[in-house]
């Protein structure tokens, strides 16, 4: 049989304290289709990816990478099967110590295989890729967060991985700053990588993914297309897709809307 490819996670449970975050829990990530994993704040989102990446270990289930399962590898397999990967954290999470440059050829510089030089040559080819070579000097608090997202994005290339996983990539960014995430979003894919995005923004979502996952309340209640997941009848897939006067945490004094401004007046 030939060799599955993509990032399996089967059966994934994860508990802090008796309290169970993720409950059997089942995603595939095919090569060469996007992924968005969706669901409101707290759902799970985030501890998805750190399980995938192996930052955290699962109280029970699996995770194959190009169908190598994590569990049971030596230190040795589990860093070469772990540099088919790559994350662009929620928020960047670049050192503030370090210059952009150093932030990028980080892991290069850790892994130790390669000489300066050509460290210098990738990160200038991956600066170059997200458009800001100029700044391979700087510090990361002499840039905006949108530049900031896309140093952490040329950080996450360095290595040349072949699924790169985003953590809300978008949240906080400006509508440019948002299109040029989705644009090179866009350019990895052309470039055959595999983009695995965890968010709540449903417009991003839908210009860069193909397949969505949806999460609730730590359980995989859904699993399908933009246009299955538009007609889904599920409570929680219909409040993500439309939120109403209900979904708010205070009972509103005036309707929200065209009423509220009414109402103001
Ligand atoms: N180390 C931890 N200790 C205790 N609780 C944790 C820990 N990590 C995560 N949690 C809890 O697990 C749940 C899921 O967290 P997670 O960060 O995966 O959510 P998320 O879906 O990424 O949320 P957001 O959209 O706000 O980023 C939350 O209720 C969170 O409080
Ligand atoms: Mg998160």
């Amino acid at each position: 049989m030939a060799q599955e490819r993509g990032i399996r996670i089967s059966n994934l449970c994860y508990s802090v304290d008796n309290r169970q975050i993720l409950a059997e829990v089942s995603i595939f990530v095919e090569k060469g289709v996007n992924r968005t994993i969706l669901g409101a704040s707290g759902a799970g989102k985030t501890t998805i990816l750190k399980l995938m990446l192996g930052l955290l270990q699962p109280c029970s289930g699996e995770i194959l990478i190009d169908g190598v399962s994590l569990a049971g590898l030596s230190e040795a397999e589990l860093i070469r099967v772990r540099r088919k990967l790559a994350i662009v954290f929620q928020g960047g999470a670049l050192f503030d110590s370090m210059t952009v440059g150093e932030n990028v050829g980080y892991r290069l510089f850790q892994d130790g295989e390669l000489s300066e030089s050509e460290i210098e040559r990738i990160v200038l080819e991956k600066l170059g890729f997200i458009g800001l070579e100029d700044t391979i000097d700087y510090y990361p608090s002499q840039l905006s967060g949108g530049m900031k997202k896309r140093v952490a994005i040329a950080r996450a290339l360095a290595s040349e991985p072949d699924y790169i996983l985003f953590d809300e990539p978008t949240t906080g960014l400006d509508p440019v700053g948002v299109y040029n995430i989705c644009h090179l979003m866009h350019q990895l894919q052309k470039e055959g990588k595999t983009t695995l995005m965890v968010t709540h923004d449903l417009a991003t979502a839908f210009a860069v993914s193909e397949e969505f996952s949806f999460i609730h309340k730590a359980r995989l209640i859904f699993d399908g297309t933009r246009d299955e997941m538009l007609i889904s009848r599920l409570p929680a897939i219909r409040e993500f897709l439309e939120p109403t006067d209900s979904s708010l945490f205070v009972a509103p004094k005036t309707p929200i809307g065209k009423d509220f401004h009414e109402a103001k007046r």
